[in-house]
């Protein structure tokens, strides 16, 4: 049975105070105690006494995605041997150079990344990535050891035409073109309709999703490391959302940047998980 991914971009939002007490929180809620630090010193804490203790939900595997301002103070706040896998939002393709603006890969691993997010909608509508940047980014992730969470989604027009299933998967063979068995099954896919993201999107039904994932599930399940869902995932959606066939987790914006609604989400998953192994 595979574990259960959640996991949350905080996209453009949180300052430093703000990371800073998330993490400290998830790192306190994972059990951080138990390795004798407290709220009160965790000032002065090291990286490795960070994380002492401290666990993930049974079967679940949770990870964040902050700002790259965020990177490195959640990376400390967390700790190295921290069971929550940290994410940048973006990555180049290329390792260095005259790339202004742009933050390549290993300086990405450098400041403690494990995860590259690549071409979530709103990196494609705005800031011009295609299918073939996607490629590129999803092979830099690969090359340098890093897990590329590749997302895909259709648009409203798309899902209106009744074609969400064959968009989707070209967006993903596109991007994954050309990896062989062992370098897909590090990948990551999100699948996030546009029309259910974000403050103007609408909360998708599980009904809606069982085709999506079916045609997901027939071309990925079991090949890469997890079939994942986002888009408006809420604590009253949640469940439901991880009861559909394919689905190994929820990617999550609004309802994870208050750390309790993360909380409650883990909590949510990990009784999905215990649900599964009875
Ligand atoms: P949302 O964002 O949960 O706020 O809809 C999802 C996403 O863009 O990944």
């Amino acid at each position: 049975m595979s574990t259960l991914w959640i996991g949350t971009s905080w996209k453009m939002t949180k300052t430093l105070a703000e990371a800073r007490a998330w993490a400290t929180g998830l790192r306190d809620h994972l059990g951080d105690t138990a390795g004798g630090g407290t709220a009160s010193d965790s000032a002065g804490d090291t990286a490795s006494d960070g994380a002492r203790g401290a666990t993930a939900p049974s079967g679940v595997q949770p990870f964040v995605i902050p700002s790259f301002t965020a990177t490195t103070t959640v990376s400390e706040v967390l700790g190295e041997d921290s069971p929550v896998l940290l994410g940048v939002q973006n990555a180049h393709w290329e390792d260095a150079g005259a790339w202004t603006g742009e933050v390549s890969v290993p300086q990405a691993k450098d400041a403690g990344a494990q995860i590259v997010e690549i071409g979530h909608s709103e990196r494609r509508e705005h800031f011009g990535e295609t299918v073939e940047t996607t490629r590129r980014k999803v092979a830099a992730a690969l090359r340098h050891g890093l897990t590329p969470l590749l997302c895909i989604g259709e648009s409203a027009e798309v899902k209106e035409r009744g074609g969400s299933s064959a968009f989707i998967l070209e967006q993903a063979a596109g991007a994954l073109q050309g990896l062989d068995a062992g370098e897909l099954a590090r990948v990551v896919i999100a699948y996030e309709p546009i029309w259910a993201i974000g403050e103007a999107g609408r909360p998708a039904t599980a009904e809606e999703l069982v085709a999506p994932f079916a045609a997901l599930g027939a071309a990925y399940s079991g090949k890469v490391s997890g079939l994942l869902y986002g888009g408006s995932v809420n604590l009253d959606n949640a469940a439901d959302l991880l009861g559909i066939e394919h689905v190994s987790g929820l990617f999550v914006g609004r309802t994870a940047w208050r750390l309790e609604g993360y909380l409650e989400l883990l909590r949510i998953a990990e009784a999905h998980a215990a649900g599964r192994r009875t």
